[in-house]
């Protein structure tokens, strides 16, 4: 009897990892493939999805084949997971089999420094998926290989991730049912982490600082006047994305976008970031939902009619917990767990004073959103 071998995260399973099994066994003479989904890999990052939907989805993938099998064994044994381990439990369940591990033909430079590998190498042998060119590693190769060519399928799971995160399909990357099973599970979708780990990138230290206190802010507001938690904390952590361009790169990325500015925007370019920070939220993370965008567009300058989630950005931004401290941003801050009209208000006002004191013009949407303010709280009254 042979046993092939395929272990990994499986986070997700993909045609890649199938064919590659459906390869190994032609070319090992196989009898069946036993895919073996890894509770944490040794070396690697954890997997983003938990070991059941991993597990899971290599059911899903692996039922139409009657040569193939999952084990859950080294989910079972938790921990860090090597080779020589699930080498041994399969020695022990199938004594006369003989057993090869399907591996990348990139891992045969590095095999020999793998956990107890001569023991490894004594107990089983291997089948590397290769891809033309592929030099055999003289030295440090195995006694027990075979190639084969996995070339036709160029596929990674966390190519895959990536698409799902940004929403772009990934028909004929996998199998249907695990598709399916993806989006029933909502598995890879576009979270907080990812967005706030991109924002990251792209701020300083004290802007990011100053981001994860707008996101805690605002959700703290959503909680309170029953908006929506998510699309808060989304446009909070993007609000600022672009602020640290140049000017010229946001007067260019205006273009690009196809951004409308005016002769007070480009005076003072640095209300601009708001404008592109909206703009490469959608064509970076693809989000379109219009609330988020106006939330992000228009903290700087607020905007006539602001929606809750306008609002809410908007003094978030002006009364974080890192902000330093100004005249009025106790009562401001106070006023916003009320009343978020009556504080959008005040905040707005401050807003226009110190852009007065400055000097500088102040933009005419923060008046028009003073004004419709006023107007609504009058009518109110
Ligand atoms: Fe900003
Ligand atoms: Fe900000």
């Amino acid at each position: 009897m042979k046993i092939a071998v395929m272990g990994g995260t499986f986070d997700p399973i993909h045609f890649g990892h199938l064919r590659a099994a459906e390869q190994a066994r032609e070319a090992f003479g196989a009898d069946s493939v036993i895919f073996i989904p890894s509770a944490l890999p040794a070396y690697k990052p954890t997997p983003e999805a938990c070991a059941e939907d991993r597990f899971n989805m290599c059911v899903l993938a692996t039922e139409s084949n009657p040569h193939f099998e999952v084990s859950k064994m080294e989910l079972e044994r938790g921990g860090e997971t090597f080779t020589i381990d699930t080498a041994e439990q399969l020695k022990k369940m199938y004594p006369e089999a003989e057993i090869a591990f399907i591996i990348g033909a990139d891992s045969l430079e590095t095999l020999h420094e793998w956990h107890r590998a001569n023991e490894l190498f004594e107990k089983c042998s291997f089948v590397a998926v290769s891809r033309p060119g592929f030099i055999l590693p003289q030295n440090t190769c195995p006694p027990h290989v075979t190639i084969i060519d996995g070339a036709a399928f160029d596929i990674s799971s966390s190519g895959i991730r990536k698409r799902i995160c940004f929403g772009k399909s990934v028909r004929y990357l996998l199998p249907e049912s695990v598709e399916r099973y993806i989006e029933k599970k909502s598995l890879y979708k576009l979270n907080i982490d990812i967005i706030l780990s991109k924002a990251k990138e792209k701020l300083s230290k004290k802007r990011f600082i100053h981001t994860l206190g707008v996101v805690e802010e605002a959700a703290k507001l959503a909680r309170i006047f029953g908006a929506d938690e998510q699309k808060a904390k989304t446009a909070a952590a993007l609000h600022d994305y672009a602020r640290r361009h140049s000017t010229d790169k946001l007067i260019a990325l205006c273009g690009k976008y196809g951004i409308k500015t005016d002769k007070i925007m480009l005076d003072k370019p640095v209300l601009l970031h708001a404008h592109v920070s909206a703009a490469e939220a959608t064509s970076k993370f693809n989000i379109t939902d219009e609330e988020i965008i106006s939330a992000i567009k228009y903290h700087t300058t607020g905007k006539s009619n602001m929606s809750l989630l306008d609002k809410i950005i908007y003094v978030a931004d002006m009364t974080e917990k890192n902000r330093e401290n100004y005249k009025g941003l106790d009562e401001l801050r106070m006023l916003s767990y009320n009343d978020i009209d009556a504080a959008t208000e005040f905040a707005l006002k401050l807003s226009i004073e110190f852009t007065e004191i400055k000097n500088e013009p102040v933009h005419p949407l923060s008046i028009e959103a003073l004004n419709h303010l006023k107007a609504t709280s009058i009518s109110e009254e």
